[in-house]
């Protein structure tokens, strides 16, 4: 339940024992610290020492079964209720799941396997080679129309995922003459894509716009071959929703290009799912790219680009993650379609966004502090790497699944859950969920609203 941050794209986190644990909190014997070692370096300075370093690392913890780098294996679907194997007792338990990111539940939509299914039996479990040799379907391509209207752009490339559509972008349109500009927070997939386009990077403050404009300022004569922007629609760890209309206007006076990272905002946000544009009820589209993926609300895999017709046409080729990787088997494209079909035709998205609300508030009225989250993601800051690892496990053995986010991929005092609501859970679930938090802090003698 460890997920790695954007921040720290070349950092592993490493938790090590440590004797002198402070006793602020009722920690009874508890002897974990987080240290934020990080894997740019071996002790030894070799190649293979940073293998040899970490191995140590993992087998302390596995000694106290608090290694989260070995997960417990699912072994069902990855749904409201999820069965997991715990691995240090050898048995199956059920849990409620509070950490997936099929916010709809879509991973196990009947209509959505029933045609996953038929199609497989069709087309066999994979699409033969590269969409620009043998891998295009026609389920691709009815897939990446579907994309394109829902979001109301001209046409769509279909990759083999979130993160290859990233890449495939930036690298795409991207070279050293550029400046490309990244919120904060954005997804360590764009960052790794503006790397690999060797175009130098800035950051402005999280969802500030007036950081974002002071950067623009200071750059746009020195960059003349163009600026790109990059926000996350929806932000993956903080659930908060980027200030598009805010952001479009400094763009547009600096005559840069806005890419919108749609991740977690497609079936999610905005009418029917149709993401942050949509939330906004921004019609323009000119000189604005948006990115997806199938691995998040539409509950399968694959990732998407959708821009005006000439953009596409030239990523087609020009995204070396597209033109040479193998395409989706076209099972998983025809499901893809089934879960945009059923997203159109039920009050599913409605559904999520009521119990996100529903969660949101009565963690508040506990008196928790969530951040600014506005989506299914909710961020619960319990400010302590070691409290929260023992909280996980706890969670764990209360038959509750929950993610759990540690420094360095956020700073050492927003430690915190990373809750994601789906639009099944019930309320006897989110309350079962809001009791356990509170049992948790008291047990460990934490104030509820960490700062
Ligand atoms: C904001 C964001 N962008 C891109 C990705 C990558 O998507 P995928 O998992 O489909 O590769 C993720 C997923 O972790 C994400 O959170």
């Amino acid at each position: 339940m460890l997920i790695y941050y954007p921040d720290f794209i070349c950092s592993v986190q490493i938790i090590i024992i440590s004797l002198h644990y402070t006793n602020r909190y009722n920690l009874g014997n508890m002897k974990y610290t987080i240290n934020l070692t990080g894997n740019k370096t071996s002790k030894d300075g070799s190649i293979l020492g940073k293998v040899h370093d970490f191995k140590y690392e993992m087998d302390q913890h596995e000694k106290e079964e608090l290694n989260n780098y070995k997960k417990h294996p699912h072994m069902s679907a990855c749904d409201r209720t999820s069965i997991i194997h715990n691995r240090h007792t050898n048995q199956d338990v059920k849990t409620i799941m509070f950490g997936s990111n099929s916010y709809l539940g879509a991973t196990v939509f009947p209509s959505a396997i029933e045609k996953a299914i038929e199609v497989t039996r069709m087309f066999g479990i994979g699409s033969g080679g590269v969409p620009l040799l043998t891998g295009t379907s026609i389920y691709q391509n009815m897939l990446e129309k579907v994309i394109a209207e829902k979001t109301g752009f001209d046409d769509a490339i279909i990759f083999s995922s979130g993160y290859t559509a990233n890449l495939g972008v930036i690298s795409g349109l991207i070279r050293p003459n550029n400046l490309v500009v990244h919120d904060k927070l954005n997804h360590a997939s764009l960052l790794d894509a503006t790397i690999l386009s060797g175009a130098k990077m800035a950051r402005f403050k999280h969802g500030n716009v007036d950081d974002l404009d002071r950067i623009l300022k200071a750059n746009s004569e020195q960059y003349p071959q163009g600026i790109l922007v990059v926000t996350d629609g929806v932000f993956s760890m903080d659930g908060d929703i980027a200030k598009l209309p805010e952001i479009l206007a400094v763009v547009k006076k600096y005559d840069a290009i806005l890419l919108i990272d749609e991740a977690h905002s497609t079936g999610v946000i905005g009418e029917k799912g149709a993401g942050t544009l949509s939330h906004y009820g921004i019609t323009e589209r000119d000189k604005i790219i948006v990115t997806g993926t199938l691995s998040k609300a539409i509950g399968t895999i694959g990732g998407y680009i959708t821009a005006s017709q000439n953009i596409i046409d030239y990523l087609r080729i020009y995204a070396r993650s597209n033109m040479f990787s193998t395409s989706l088997p076209p099972s998983v494209c025809a499901g893809a379609l089934a879960v945009f079909k059923e997203i159109d035709q039920s009050n599913i998205v409605d559904k999520l966004n009521e119990n996100t609300l529903y969660l949101q508030q009565a963690l508040r009225v506990a008196g928790f502090n969530i951040l600014n989250t506005e989506t299914p993601i909710i961020p619960l800051v319990v400010g302590d790497a070691t409290i929260l690892t023992y909280m996980v496990k706890d969670a764990f053995d209360q038959g509750y699944s929950v993610n759990a986010i540690f420094p360095p991929a956020v700073p050492a005092n927003l430690t915190r859950f990373r809750i994601s609501v789906m639009a099944s859970h019930t309320k006897k679930d989110m309350d079962g969920l809001v009791e356990l938090m509170k049992d948790l802090f008291n047990k460990y003698g934490l104030e509820r609203y960490v700062k």
